[in-house]
Order: C-alpha cells, then sequence, then structure tokens
C-alpha cells in the first residue's frame, strides 16, 4: 500500500482547474481529503463524486480565503482536520483586462487572493499542523514579466519570494516542511480559455500526475513543463533593446 493512503490532503482552490485535477489524482490514490473554494455547490458535488468513486474521506469548507472576516472559522476547520500531510495552495487568479493598466482595485483583489490570502495560510499552516510539504503555484510570469496581467504577475512574484524565504527559514530552524514552488507554464483551465497562446498548453490532468509523481522528492522552485526552466533562462538573458521588442 503506498505510504500516502488515508493521509489527508488539503487542497485550496479544488473545484476547477489544476485544483480539481489534483483532487482526483490524489482520491485516486487512496487519499482522504480537504477541499477548499468559494461555491459550495461546486464542492458538494466534487465530494460527493470523488468519495463514492474511491471510498476515500472528503472533506470541504466553502469560504473565500480573501475575505478576512472568514479567515478564523477557516483555521479552525484545519485544525480540526487533524494531520494534512500535502496542502496544496493552488488558488489564484487575474482580474485585469487584457491590455489594460489595472486599476487599484484589480491590484488589490490580485494582491489579497494571489498573495495575502496564500501567505496567511501557508503561514498557518507552517506554524500548526506541520504538513509534510506545501505546493504553491507559482507562473512562468515571474521570470518573464511581459506587457500583460501586471497585477497579477506581480503578486506571483511576491509569492513566489515569500515561499522562497519561507524556506530558508524552514531549514535554518531544522523543521520538517517541504516547501515546493511550482512555476507553471501554460495549462488548460478557464484561466487561459480563449487566449492565442504560443507555447504548447498543458493538460491539468498531466499536471496533477506530474506533482504526484514528485510529491516527495522535488522542493524548492521548478517549473512545468520543464523546458520552461530554459525558456526563462534565455528571456532573462536578452538584453532589453531586443526584449521589448518581444510579443509573448
Ligand atoms: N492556467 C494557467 O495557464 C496557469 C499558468 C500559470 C499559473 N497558474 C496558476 O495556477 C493556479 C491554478 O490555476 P487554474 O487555471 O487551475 O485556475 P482556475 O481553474 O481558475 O481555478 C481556481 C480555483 O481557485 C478557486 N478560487 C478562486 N478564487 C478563490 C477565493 N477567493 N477563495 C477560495 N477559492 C478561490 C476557484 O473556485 P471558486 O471560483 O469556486 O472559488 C477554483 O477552484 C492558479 O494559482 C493560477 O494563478 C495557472
Amino acid at each position: 500500500m503506498d505510504p500516502m493512503a488515508r493521509q489527508r490532503v488539503l487542497i485550496v482552490g479544488a473545484s476547477s482547474g489544476l485544483g480539481r485535477a489534483l483532487a482526483e489524482q490524489y482520491a485516486g490514490k487512496n487519499c482522504d481529503l480537504a477541499l477548499v473554494s468559494r461555491d459550495a455547490r461546486d464542492l458538494a458535488a466534487i465530494r460527493a463524486d470523488l468519495s463514492w468513486r474511491f471510498r476515500v474521506d472528503v472533506r470541504d469548507y466553502a469560504c473565500d480565503i480573501t475575505d478576512r472576516s472568514r479567515q478564523p472559522a477557516l483555521r479552525e476547520w484545519l485544525k480540526s482536520l487533524g494531520s494534512v500531510r500535502y496542502a496544496c495552495l493552488v488558488a489564484g487568479g487575474t482580474f485585469e483586462g487584457p491590455g489594460n493598466i489595472p486599476d487599484e482595485g484589480a491590484i488589490q483583489k490580485s494582491m489579497d487572493l494571489n498573495y495575502f490570502a496564500i501567505v496567511s495560510l501557508m503561514n498557518g499552516l507552517v506554524s500548526s499542523s506541520f504538513p509534510e510539504t506545501i505546493l504553491v503555484v507559482s507562473s512562468i510570469a515571474v521570470t518573464a514579466p511581459r506587457g500583460a496581467n501586471l497585477a497579477y504577475t506581480a503578486a506571483k512574484t511576491a509569492l513566489d519570494t515569500y515561499a522562497q524565504s519561507l524556506r530558508h527559514f524552514i531549514a535554518v530552524r531544522k523543521m520538517n516542511t517541504k516547501i515546493q514552488i511550482l512555476r507553471l507554464g501554460y495549462m488548460d483551465s478557464i484561466f487561459t480559455r480563449g487566449l492565442n497562446l504560443r507555447f504548447p498548453v498543458a493538460q491539468a490532468a498531466e499536471v496533477a500526475r506530474y506533482l504526484w509523481r514528485i510529491r516527495d522528492t522535488k522542493e524548492g522552485v521548478f517549473y512545468y513543463p520543464g523546458y520552461w526552466w530554459l525558456i526563462c533562462a534565455v528571456l532573462q538573458s536578452i538584453p532589453w533593446f531586443l526584449y521589448r521588442r518581444l510579443r509573448f
């Protein structure tokens, strides 16, 4: 039996895209689940489906993680789960229209979701329940910023940096939690639907299978698909007078 069987996996942002695919992947490996996203009906349908098909225990909590008034109750619910083996903090999104300078509202919403809410969850997990691994989802945008999704890129960059610092904090104190920072390339989801992308688009199920394979081995920053590491390294080495001409 896999050592992860019947251990609990927390997925924040579990109702669609990558979070939904991770829920299916882990349920399929006999893991119990704890699912968080905003829509209670979506969560109830996923709980019913996964607990029936895979005979695992699925708990769910409908909550807007950016709503500070809900955060104490969310923390209580997380405590009530007991030990969590793997925490996947997947929720994220963009609030700006294509080709626009984001207004203050969009910048605030982007920081609230992609940075503050995820950081608050990470901090809570590290200081209370000590999951073996915490996954945060960053983006290739942090190494190759471009003139689109400005607020989203800034918020993910802040998250990526915070997670790297937290990893060092944990290492210095010889704590056991691993921090995984996934810099995700293009993935087919509501997020990318309708966009004219110049690189191949991964499927969420394929990303979830990869994350399952590396769950106990990888730490720190990594890319999926892996070739984005090379593309980002090349993009970072391009001088500005050429970079400014790129359309991607
Ligand atoms: N797709 C890509 O190409 C791509 C590329 C790079 C990075 N990423 C990152 O990868 C992650 C997953 O992306 P995805 O494409 O799978 O996204 P998605 O399909 O839009 O799913 C986002 C999930 O987060 C939940 N969520 C959103 N806002 C929330 C909030 N305020 N409180 C609680 N839950 C919330 C959503 O459910 P509810 O709406 O019901 O709350 C949903 O379950 C995100 O962090 C994204 O930024 C995606």
